[in-house]
């Protein structure tokens, strides 16, 4: 399998409860390597770009409103077949439904607030990556 390059977000339920290194634990466990992090709070601009896709949604401003609302932790992973595997890594969406071991399954508190997001895609994750990081802020 190819080496691709994923996109993730330690989201702000997450650095409140101070795991930021219990989740990356998790991902360099996997087999999966962070090329590059860094801790921002996100505007409600770069919000609203990154989830522009869900703005017809009802749970959009919620979503704006929780990802706006403290650190976030914003990353490059690399690895073989980076973009599932990741997607595996974190478990389903909902933390009710999430597989045991994932990092959903044992830090999400509910749907919105579950603690890490991931591209679903090879285009979503080249677009998400190239939002916050320049080139040269990724060193494999
Ligand atoms: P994420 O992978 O970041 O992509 C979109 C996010 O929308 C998703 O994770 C959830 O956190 C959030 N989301 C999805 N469904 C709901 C919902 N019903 N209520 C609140 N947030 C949701």
């Amino acid at each position: 399998m190819a080496i691709e390059r994923t996109f993730s977000i330690i989201k702000p339920d997450a650095t409140a409860r101070n795991l930021t290194g219990a989740v990356n634990a998790i991902i360099e466990k996997a087999g999966l390597r962070i090329v590059a992090q860094k801790r921002i709070l996100m505007t409600r601009a770069q919000a609203e770009t990154f989830y522009a896709v869900h703005k017809a949604r009802p749970f959009f401003g919620e979503l704006v409103d929780f990802m706006t609302s403290g650190p976030v932790v914003v990353q490059v992973l690399e690895g073989e077949g980076a973009i599932l595997k990741y997607r595996d890594v974190m478990g389903a969406t909902d933390p009710s439904k999430a597989a045991d071991g994932t990092i959903r399954k044992v830090h999400a508190k509910s749907i919105g607030e579950n603690s890490v997001h991931g591209s679903d895609a090879a285009e979503t994750a080249a677009i998400e990556i190239a939002q916050f990081f320049a080139g040269n802020e990724i060193v494999g």
